[in-house]
């Protein structure tokens, strides 16, 4: 059930990047306290994502716009601290890296130092954000991209919708994962793109593909865990798998616990000092 990971040594870069070329699949799932970060490293996720859409997951925010970087460090030094063998990434919330390089760096090195974090992540393939990849991992800060449906851009995007299918899409994906791993970045989300596309980027650079709704040609997957333990039965994408059903469950425990305080049943003898 479990994977038994009290003595195993931390996940590092070099290794996520040797997974891919022993063709072993990374797991990561994104959570965002303590807890949660040590369940899923306990289930067996190499990389523990602290992501931004903590916004819709648990802030009751409809995009990853609003975050910010204090709620990320908050986040992810809580996230960091369940850990012992997951890596752990941080997200850069939007506007905290788009600006300019050294807003990047500053930023970058906050989230480093306050969370003691691994490694952060950034959206998008042009070449000013590969100017800021590349300032980061020279700086010695490990930097996860993120390409296709790229959250923090919803209001130019359209939409929470799938990317790459137009002509030239799969060749614009291709440049820009190219671009990503030549200005650093160790490894690379793949959000909403089709199978084939993503099959085809994954095959195009060295760094390991790590998928959501990117179907199953990718070099890992990931997905957040509220949403895969079936905790918010209102969200029902088509890639989303729920390995647990825990919204009923949550909702059937509450209303035990109601019904026996309002029926004077909790707490009893048993329960009582
Ligand atoms: O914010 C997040 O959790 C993510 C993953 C869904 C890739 O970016």
């Amino acid at each position: 059930m479990t994977s038994g990971t009290a003595e195993r040594p931390r996940i590092t870069v070099r290794e996520v990047l040797a997974k891919k070329q022993r063709g072993e699949r990374l797991v990561m799932v994104s959570a965002y306290d303590a807890l949660f970060a040590r369940l899923s490293e306990e289930g067996g996720a190499d990389l523990i994502l602290v992501g931004d859409s903590m916004a819709n997951a648990i802030l009751g925010l409809d995009s990853t716009v609003p975050v910010t970087m204090d709620q990320m460090i908050h986040h992810g030094a809580a996230a960091r601290r369940g850990t012992s063998r997951a890596m752990v990434v941080v997200d850069m919330p939007f506007m905290s890296y788009q600006v300019s390089t050294e807003d990047a760096l500053r930023n970058a090195g906050r989230i480093m130092k306050e969370t003691n974090a691994h490694a952060v992540k950034v959206e998008g393939g042009d070449a000013d954000i590969a100017a800021r990849i590349q300032a980061m991992t020279r700086a010695g800060i490990p930097v996860m991209g993120h390409l296709g449906f790229t959250p923090q851009s919803v209001n130019t995007l359209g939409g929470f919708r799938v990317q790459g299918r137009a002509p030239g899409d799969q060749e614009r994906l291709i440049e820009e994962a190219r671009r990503v791993e030549n200005a650093g970045a160790y490894s690379l989300v793949l959000e909403l793109v089709p199978s084939g596309v993503a099959k085809a980027v994954t095959a195009a650079v060295r760094i390991p593909t790590i998928g959501i709704g990117a179907g199953p040609d990718c070099d890992g997957q990931v997905l957040v865990l509220y949403d895969l333990l079936g905790l918010n039965d209102q969200f029902k994408p088509k890639f989303l798998q729920h390995y647990a059903e825990l919204a009923a469950d949550v909702r059937s425990a509450v209303g035990r616990f109601a019904d026996d305080v309002r029926g004077g049943r909790y707490p009893d003898a048993d329960h009582s000092f």
